[in-house]
């Protein structure tokens, strides 16, 4: 726009950015037990972590818990993306609850770790954000071998029984360079501590860093839409800072955003979490340019291709009866 050329205004916009295969699996799923059963459809927690998508599906009929015991007997419930412990698959068998988890595959791959862990006797130290859903998850696999490190200071509370079996795990959603940090001064303790067979830190939530970092330090604001209980996207505004963006912000929509923010800037950066549907970052692009940031530049350091089948009970594609 003449505005934008005149005045330097310019947008980054990070890809990758938004939905991640995990969220949208865990999406459809919902959407397609509403489409097969009809509401009211239950779910145990937000099956993502976002206002929007929640809000959305709450009004098609569904009916979001925090637990088990408030879904009527024999009636059906999703679990959400981030998992669930054994504990809570006993409770909903117990009450004849009909379950469809939409757990990520990657989410259930550190369950699996913990189980291979605790069945080879290590103590278990799980990197993670104290009373985050995915942990709560994660630890439930073994909760009398499995430790929570998220501060600094969590990690001088460690106690052992076996210094040289320790191994450390982590929430899928974390900060890639704090979580190493964590490590390191895990492994100040521990010198035998052991690495998890694969990065559990998950692809999505480190491309999405890697591609803010890419342009933090040419913005002088960042946005990163998505909301405030999702780990993933809180991460994003912490590394921008990192990176060298002069001020980031997390919000949910664009009446968020604080017009003073956008005093003497030039470049606003522009990205998403994972649990965002890119609508809500096309509407605030549409918002910018009303303001004259309308010339927009994608900065790609990623292509993802990565997708997850569904839940087995929906795979069938037989038309709904
Ligand atoms: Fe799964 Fe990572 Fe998304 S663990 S839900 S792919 S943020």
């Amino acid at each position: 726009s003449q505005d934008g050329q005149q005045s330097g205004k310019r947008v980054l916009l990070a890809k990758p950015r938004g939905y991640c295969a995990g969220v949208d699996r865990a999406v459809v799923t919902v959407e397609k037990v509403l489409e097969k059963y009809g509401p009211p459809v239950y779910v145990r927690k937000e099956i993502v972590h976002n206002r929007h998508v929640v809000e959305n599906l709450r009004e098609r009929g569904v009916i979001f818990v925090e637990e088990v015991s408030e879904v009527p007997e024999g009636a059906r419930v999703v679990f959400s993306a981030h998992g669930v412990s054994p504990a809570v698959h006993q409770e909903a068998a117990d009450r004849d609850l009909r379950t469809i988890d939409a757990t990520c595959p990657l989410v259930t791959k550190v369950h699996k770790e913990v189980n291979r862990f605790d069945r080879e006797d290590y103590d278990i130290l799980l990197i993670g954000h104290e009373g985050h859903e995915e942990v709560e998850g994660t630890a439930g696999e073994a909760p009398d071998n499995v430790q929570l490190v998220d501060t600094a200071e969590d990690v001088d509370k460690v106690e052992v029984r076996d210094p040289s079996k320790v191994v450390w795990l982590s929430q899928t959603t974390l900060s890639v360079d704090e979580t190493m940090e964590r490590v390191d001064q895990l492994r100040g303790r521990f010198p035998h501590l052991a690495d998890p067979p694969s990065d559990d830190i998950c692809y999505a939530t480190s491309n999405r860093q890697v591609a803010v970092k890419a342009m933090a330090a040419e913005c002088d604001l960042v946005l990163v839409v998505g909301s405030t209980n999702s780990s993933n996207s809180k991460r994003l505004v912490e590394v921008a800072l990192q990176a060298g963006a002069s001020a980031a912000y997390l919000i949910d929509y664009p009446s968020e955003v604080d017009e003073a923010w956008l005093d003497g800037v030039r470049t606003v950066g522009v990205t998403s979490g994972a649990s965002v549907p890119d609508v809500l970052v096309m509407e605030l692009l549409d918002w910018l340019a009303e303001r004259g940031w309308s010339d927009v530049d994608e900065v790609t350091t990623a292509n993802e291709k990565i997708s997850f089948a569904l839940p087995r009970e929906l795979r069938d594609s037989s038309p709904v009866r």
